[in-house]
């Protein structure tokens, strides 16, 4: 059996990253096939991981929450994110990943991140967030982030699955066309190559596409419904297993049809009042699954 996904629908899924977009590929027919596997959570996995990735959400310097007579909520937050640094590396993940808000303010990212990029062992994927590219998305602070991260979306092939960020702030509307047009061509082509290898794929971008249900109105914190289950089951038929976002400053495990979505805890604020720290998800040849999370003292 196979889904027709229509032109129609096709652009409207990938209007998630733009409200217009002209494609070449008229009629895109996707296998609705059974999935081997798909993602189970473990306590602790039996057999050894095949992939581990650091999943790290909104470091946000400048966010965190100081007393009333200190002011520098930059140097807390850089400093939790040191030790943070040095979990990382001490635990030798496969691939990093930021899902987004690296500085409260866009004009701090130059200060500290090239020195502590340099300084992180693992392979980097960076997603950008919003206070790091705001809305609406200007070329000028794509390329300032670019300077800084290399990227604003990257893929990564590692250990038999494909890694592919997203830059989000494309939700909402922007007047970059060729931006917009640029990033749905790369994702069209990084989903397509990935079914064509039967490669899994991990999603990541800031904004998760919901924070509760499918069905939530639009707000701060989600994907737009007019594109949000039409970019799941695009990424869902492409391979998507996982999907690792930010943005919400709260811990989540959601699930759209076996794929886990995931946000997890920063260093900066968290308004659930979890501890600070990153989440480690590790997972193996069976899909079975890890997500733990990983403290790191308060300064
Ligand atoms: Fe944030």
């Amino acid at each position: 059996m196979s889904k027709k996904i229509t032109r129609r629908s096709f652009m409207s899924t990938l209007g998630a990253f733009g409200a217009i977009a002209s494609f070449d590929s008229a009629d895109w027919v996707f296998a609705d096939e059974t999935a081997p596997f798909m993602p189970k959570k473990m306590d602790a996995l039996a057999d050894k991981p095949v992939l581990t990735i650091a999943h790290c959400c909104d470091p946000q310097f400048g966010f965190g929450l100081v007393a009333d007579d200190d002011k520098n909520a930059y140097a807390h937050d850089l400093e939790r994110f040191e030790r943070e640094l040095d979990l990382i590396n001490a635990s030798n993940p496969d691939v990093v990943f930021f899902a987004g808000d690296m500085c409260n303010a866009k004009q701090d990212l130059t200060k500290d991140w090239p020195r502590l990029l340099k300084s992180i062992d693992a392979p980097v994927l960076t997603a950008p967030g919003n206070h790091d590219i705001p809305d609406p998305v200007v070329k000028k602070d794509v390329d300032a982030f670019c300077e800084v991260f290399g990227a604003e979306y990257a893929s990564l092939a590692i250990n038999g699955w494909k890694l592919i960020v997203v830059n989000s702030q494309y939700c909402r509307d922007t007047k970059e066309t060729e931006l917009y047009e640029r990033q749905l061509d790369w994702f069209q082509k990084e989903i397509a190559s990935a079914k064509e290898a039967g490669t899994p794929v991990i999603l990541g971008s800031h904004v998760p596409p919901f924070v509760a249900t499918l069905q939530e109105k639009d707000e701060y914190f989600n994907f737009p419904t007019k594109v949000r289950r039409d970019y799941l089951d695009y990424s869902f038929d492409g391979g998507c297993r996982f999907y690792l976002a930010g943005h919400t400053h709260t811990t989540l495990e959601r699930e759209y049809r076996g794929v886990q979505i995931l946000n997890g805890e920063t260093t900066s604020r968290n308004f659930d009042k979890r501890s600070y720290g990153f989440r480690m998800l590790k997972i193996d040849a069976e899909m079975n699954y890890e997500w733990n999370f990983v403290e790191v003292e308060h300064a």
